[in-house]
């Protein structure tokens, strides 16, 4: 198929987060080097991505945080359209899909395929959280696991014994969100028959994607396939999402996968009129970019809805890639576990393409790979400052040196086999990279432009100039072999960068400046060219293109996960405690958090509260609400995890410690204005942290 177009999306982050390293080695960074590349190519290229504001994590962090949904996505989507733009993501648009133009393009879709009779209506009786008002997914709905017993199940996955569940199964469920027992309650959803792509998909994919879909994208979809498709609702009850576009559907909206994938077409809408070119035409080559947890949305669902709906073109490829570890561990945003992108460009200024070359050479193309800070130093200083950097540098330190700043001639009577077989590397290269980045092979494809200037730092040293020029007195022609040994590196130094660009996009831009010529030369067409510098050009001075990852850096990275997951365990702990009214199902670790100021401290209003009364809260079997005296004729209502340790009549009269600025939160409907404050033993068991001799209600603790 010759194509006249190339589409090319990256699956939209959601907007709930910052984005991690993850991420970026998974998807954004192979979408945009196979982008910059196409373009390199001056074919017609669109390169389209925004944030998937929808979904119930983010309402759920919007509860979590008592700010609305909105708030949430404008936070998180400018924070992450930053840390792309810091990266050299190149997209000729990053959207969002709570814009007017996705609501319009998502509503649109559904009704079309509603119109024509698409869907099914089905009603069903689903879990309810009275408290909340909400209708639960599997997700947020805990109860004891029907195969070990484990009692904070997940309606979707037990994670103790790895059972594979559904909410139905579970004994006991209550909500994740405030510990409500569910109810069930009747619902109206609209069906998308995927049973009935069955045959198509089979043929489309199973057949026809065999040779050019990767064997990982290939495998999972012929696994789901073979396993048999059944309808999927495609709408939920919820306020946040595109609303559902039918008379009679107040409180339904599109499910967030009916909606994201939509996304990619209103991005391509918003960014130009001639979005239908691009979507309706079959000589549009449309490349989904996505990590491995995406494959059946955009392999089999979204194919099919765009199906179903007609008129619209169907990806070319799906090339997903597996998941980057971080040190051995799973990536883990609740233990924050991970490595953040807006926070590298902040500790490592200007080495975004340090970054950049060390997750696409290590990238998980094939299999699940790990990033540790030790092989981050060891990829850099080894190869790209070892190798790539130091033969630009010295290319140009010795033209400088021994060629008086100027490009030196290449005198052809005087060329030796090692000069042209250097010639033929070259362009050799060209062909190779071309091959993997057309086939999707980043990694490959950086690895060879590293072994071209491997090839050139072996070239150099076998010829020596440096020691050529020394003959000058008794061998005039030395200096015509010193030119060409330069005239040859200075030209491979200009073909490395045509052919570093999609990679290394910022080292590429910095040596056309030292190289004194235009971007343009960057095209791809220019690799394999040996004359891409003018004999006689003066050229600037070389810059330090990479810098040495220190030992000091990588351990202070180290230091910095560690940290981070300290304080996240001890936060969740906390959550544990006071608010979430878990059990905690092992005692925590008595961690250290990170040093904080006078200053930090002096935030907290500590203060002495004595208890007056105590009672139970309904259908909540962890929560005691307590009356607080608080001196001043302040009384103070607090709400408190702790029913599981204590009798109600005996806590009357004691003293306790409180922080008394928190926030206000509700739970359970109750407002709770502070928090007071356990000891926690190994075993679990609770004790107050009370003065030793009475104090007077309110006082200060400092
Ligand atoms: N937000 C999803 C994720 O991060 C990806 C959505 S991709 C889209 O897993 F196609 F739906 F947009
Ligand atoms: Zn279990």
């Amino acid at each position: 198929m010759e194509y006249n177009r190339i589409l090319i999306t990256a699956a939209l982050p959601y907007a709930n987060g910052p984005v991690h390293i993850g991420h970026l080695a998974g998807c954004f960074l192979p979408a945009d080097i196979y982008a910059r590349y196409q373009r390199a190519q001056k074919r017609d290229v669109k390169f389209v991505c925004g944030s998937d504001e929808h979904g119930v994590p983010i309402t759920i962090r919007a509860m979590k945080e008592h700010i609305t949904p909105q708030d949430v996505v404008d936070k998180y989507h400018a924070i992450i359209k930053d840390s792309f733009e810091q990266m050299g993501i190149s997209f000729d648009i990053y959207s969002r899909t709570s814009s007017s133009t996705h609501r319009e393009t998502s509503q649109a879709f559904f009704k079309k395929l509603y119109d024509d009779g698409v869907f099914e209506e089905r009603e069903s009786d689903q879990y309810y959280d009275e408290e909340t008002n909400t209708f639960l997914a599997d997700r947020y709905i805990i109860g004891t696991c029907p195969v070990c017993s484990n009692d904070n199940a997940y309606g979707d996955q037990c994670e103790k014994c790895g059972s594979t569940l559904s909410s139905e199964q579970l004994i006991n469920p209550r909500s994740a969100l405030s510990s409500a027992p569910l109810v069930k309650r009747k619902t109206t959803h609209w069906y998308f028959p995927l049973d009935k792509y069955e045959s198509w998909l089979r043929e489309w994919i199973v057949d026809g994607k065999k040779d050019s879909w990767k064997p990982n994208v290939y495998g999972q979809c012929k696994s789901w396939i073979d396993s048999g498709l059944h309808p999927r609702a495609m709408t939920r009850d919820s306020s946040w999402g595109v609303p559902v576009p039918l008379p009679g559907a107040d409180g339904k909206v599109l499910y967030v996968w009916f909606d994201a994938p939509i996304g990619y077409i209103s991005a391509t809408k918003d960014l130009t009129n001639q979005w239908s070119d691009y979507w309706c035409n079959d000589d549009t080559k449309l490349v989904h970019f996505i990590g491995k947890d995406n494959i059946v949305f955009h392999c089999i669902i979204f194919p099919a809805m765009l199906k179903a709906h007609g008129g619209f073109v169907l990806p070319d490829n799906v090339p997903a890639n597996e998941f980057l570890n971080i040190e051995g561990q799973k990536v883990s945003t609740s233990r924050n576990w991970a490595v953040w992108v807006d926070e590298y460009v902040k500790d490592f200024p200007d080495q975004q393409d340090v970054l950049r070359y060390v997750l696409c050479s290590n990238a998980p193309e094939t299999k699940d790979n790990d990033f540790t800070w030790k092989d981050f130093q060891d990829r850099t200083n080894n190869e790209l400052v070892s190798v790539f950097g130091n033969f630009v540098n010295r290319a140009f330190v010795l033209m400088h040196k021994l060629c008086k700043g100027r490009m030196p001639a290449l005198h052809a009577d005087f060329m030796d086999d090692a000069d042209r077989t250097l010639i033929e590397e070259i362009k050799n290269a060209k062909v190779k990279v071309e091959t993997c980045l057309e086939g999707y092979k980043f990694r490959d494809g950086l690895f060879e432009v590293i072994d071209l200037a491997r090839k050139g730092n072996k070239y150099m040293q076998d010829k020596q100039p440096w020691i050529t020029i020394k003959s000058l007195e008794t061998n005039p022609d030395s200096q015509k072999l010193v030119d060409n040994c330069l005239h040859l590196c200075l030209q491979l130094t200009a073909n490395l960068a045509i052919l570093a660009n999609p990679f290394l996009p910022f080292t590429a831009k910095k040596m056309c400046g030292m190289m004194a010529v235009v971007d343009r030369m960057l095209q791809w067409e220019n690799a394999g060219r040996m004359d891409l510098l003018k004999t006689n050009y003066p050229l600037k001075a070389p810059e330090l293109l990479f810098k040495k990852i220190e030992d000091t850096d990588v351990a202070a990275q180290i230091e910095k996960l560690q940290n981070n997951l300290k304080q996240a365990t001890a936060n969740n702990n906390m959550e544990t405690k006071t608010t979430e009214a878990e059990e905690p199902t092992a005692a925590p670790l008595p961690v250290q958090k990170s040093e904080i100021s006078i200053d930090d401290f002096m935030k907290i209003d500590l203060r002495v509260g004595t208890i007056l009364k105590a009672e139970k809260v309904e259908k909540a079997d962890k929560l005691l609400k307590l009356e607080l005296d608080m001196g001043n004729n302040e009384l103070r209502t607090v709400v408190s995890g702790i029913a599981l340790h204590f009798k109600p009549e005996d806590i009357i009269g004691k003293q306790v410690t409180v922080v008394a600025n928190l926030a206000p939160r509700k739970m359970k409907g109750i407002e709770s204005k502070g928090m007071i404050l356990m000891a926690q033993n190994n075993d679990g068991k609770l004790i107050f942290v009370s003065p030793l001799e009475t104090a007077d209600s309110g006082s200060e603790v400092r």
